[in-house]
């Protein structure tokens, strides 16, 4: 049986992964499934409940930014800096893989996503467990991202032990991933933290993200609710395209990109649970956290 709790319940959580269990928790960006980073049974646990191929590696979190050290000794100097000015919040900074971390939890790959989450139910999650927390978006794979413990329990229902309830994520998309291990560094996933910003924090220009793709959001047709999804540039064309198609609905949350960002899941999940049969987006400004809601709706629309 999964129990949904808040802060209260932490105790009973903490429990859960120590033994060896899985964990819904709250972060800043969408909702985690957690379990402890450094056992390889319940790092399989979190790759069979969400149905994710194991070559996918998964982010793992830390309680604090001085954890940095201790859990990625060989991080580039980029990756501290990015550590020291941007934790806890939504960046994904990737590093050098260190042995204190199973194989498993990156896919076999050298290298491991870390994060610091900026929501503080999280930190204490994983301030009390002791260890870092491994956790992908908990939502099954290739679906929509959680954004609230209810979006958890639809999706995931009582695979999960215990669901922490820490209200909706106040930034609404994934983090920010930057790869650090290659120079100049590279965004593989766009967020509420900019390339910009970043860049003005290393003082260098980034490589743009390029050749295979390494994150798995990466991927065209990702984040996609069941519904067909159409992105359109402007309001006008948006309501042109639904007056000619019958069931459609208009997503248009331009003019509030921070809102858009907060809400994009919820409005996706939504439009297929009222049977929506074309949900038609109008897309907000390149700049910002505008762009990582581009990104989404890009690949919520890409043929599937
Ligand atoms: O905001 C977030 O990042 C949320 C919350 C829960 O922290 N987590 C999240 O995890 O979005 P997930 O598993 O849904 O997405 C992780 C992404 C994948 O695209 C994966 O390929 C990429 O991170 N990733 C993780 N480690 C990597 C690595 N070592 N190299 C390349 N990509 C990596
Ligand atoms: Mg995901």
């Amino acid at each position: 049986m999964t129990e949904r709790l808040t802060r209260a319940g932490l105790d009973r959580a903490v429990e859960a992964l120590r033994a060896g269990g899985l964990v819904a928790m709250p972060t800043e960006t969408v909702y985690g499934l957690a379990a402890d980073a450094t056992d390889p049974a319940a790092i399989a646990q979190i790759f069979a409940i969400k149905g994710r191929p194991v070559d996918h590696p998964l982010i793992v979190h830390l309680a604090d930014a001085d954890d940095l050290a201790s859990w990625a000794p060989d991080a580039s100097d980029s990756a501290r800096q990015l550590a020291a000015t941007c934790w806890p919040g939504p960046l994904t900074i990737i590093v050098p893989r260190s042995e204190r971390l199973p194989a498993s939890v990156s896919g076999g790959r050298p290298t491991v996503g870390l994060r610091v989450p900026a929501h503080p139910l999280a930190r204490e999650l994983i301030r009390s467990a002791g260890v870092p927390l491994a956790a992908p978006s908990a939502n099954r794979f290739g679906a929509v991202s959680p954004t609230t413990a209810a979006h958890v329990h639809d999706d995931l229902g009582d695979l999960v032990d215990v669901v922490l309830d820490g209200g909706a994520c106040p930034v609404g998309v994934e983090s920010t991933i930057v790869d650090t291990t290659v120079e100049p560094p590279q965004v593989l996933r766009s967020g509420a933290v900019t390339t910009d910003e970043i860049a003005t924090i290393l003082d260098a220009p980034l490589a743009p993200a390029s050749g295979p793709s390494r994150a798995s959001g990466m991927l065209a047709s990702h984040y996609a609710p069941a519904c067909e999804v159409r992105i359109v540039d402007s309001a006008d064309d948006a309501h042109a395209l639904a007056a000619g198609t019958p069931g459609s609905r208009v997503l248009d949350l331009a003019a509030d990109v921070a809102r858009y960002a907060r809400d994009l899941y919820t409005e996706l999940r939504r439009a297929d649970d009222d049977g929506v049969s074309m949900l038609i987006a109008v897309l907000p400004a390149p700049e910002g956290i505008g762009l990582a809601v581009t990104d989404r709706l890009t690949k919520a629309a890409a043929p599937r």
